[in-house]
């Protein structure tokens, strides 16, 4: 009962009070420079960065945001050495272990953007097993590991090929993506100073937000969320009306 006052109390004093923002999303992007700055392997960086991820989305639901996805690894990603692939795989079965032994007590419903057939057998069972034990709770965790965008929309395109349609509406289309049981993204943040989209949410940011910063993620902190929760609601938004 005391947790739920304090959390409601954190809700209430938070920059989403208001409750606009229902889905952020996060390119997770800069946790190599980091480990550069300090001398160290990338694989450091990838560790600092996956910490700061559980930080970040334990804070974004404590403000009242029902939906966070996280960009961990791309289809394009597989370009790197295989050391540095391996060490993010890595840290993605941690994280599962972690999620599988605590989620029973989070109010967590998590789900994987991307195909998982790359991934060995047993590890995918166990995405989906997750993916099974963590429905219908209330926050929404999308994590996007070997996902594109466009490889997301083809992937739609062909489940609705193969239930027999030949013309598609756009509902089609956004009711076979895989973030089809999120509303779409509000605001999207990019770390690391890069201003592009690298393949993320292609279909699904066609009104959403964006919101540019330096911060490595690593550094992306309480405060840095707080920040881009505020520019968003400084922001009009019109939807191509007036
Ligand atoms: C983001 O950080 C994490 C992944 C893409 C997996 P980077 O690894 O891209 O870090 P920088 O951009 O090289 O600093
Ligand atoms: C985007 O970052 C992908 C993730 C954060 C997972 P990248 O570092 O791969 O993107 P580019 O290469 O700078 O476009
Ligand atoms: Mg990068």
């Amino acid at each position: 009962m005391r947790r739920f006052f304090h959390l409601k109390r954190r809700v209430e004093a938070s920059p989403n009070a208001e409750g606009r923002l229902k889905h952020i999303a996060f390119i997770m992007d800069g946790n190599g420079r980091w480990a550069k700055k300090r001398g160290m392997p990338r694989s450091y960086g990838h560790a600092a960065g996956a910490s700061n991820f559980r930080k970040i989305i334990e804070y974004c639901g404590s403000i009242g945001i029902g939906a966070v996805t996280v960009y961990a690894f791309s289809t394009e990603n597989w370009k790197r050495p295989r050391e540095e692939v391996d060490a993010i795989l890595k840290l993605f079965t941690d994280y599962l272990s972690e999620a599988e032994k605590s989620f029973s007590e989070k109010d967590i419903c998590v789900r994987f953007l991307g195909s998982k057939a790359v991934f060995p057998a047993p590890l995918r069972e166990r995405m989906e097993a997750l993916e099974r034990a963590s429905t219908g709770k209330r926050q929404r965790l999308n994590i996007a590991v070997n996902y594109g965008g466009r490889d997301d929309i083809v992937h739609a395109v062909n489940a609705l090929i193969s239930e027999g349609k030949t013309t598609v509406t756009e509902e089609d289309i956004t009711s076979h993506l895989y973030t089809s049981e999120s509303p779409p993204p509000d605001l999207i943040v990019r770390t690391g100073a890069e201003r592009r989209i690298s393949n993320f949410l292609l279909w699904e940011m066609a009104y959403a937000e964006l919101y540019f910063t330096e911060v490595l993620w690593p550094d992306f902190d309480e405060r840095q969320v707080d920040l881009c929760v505020k520019d968003f609601y400084e922001r009009k938004r019109r939807f191509g009306g007036l």
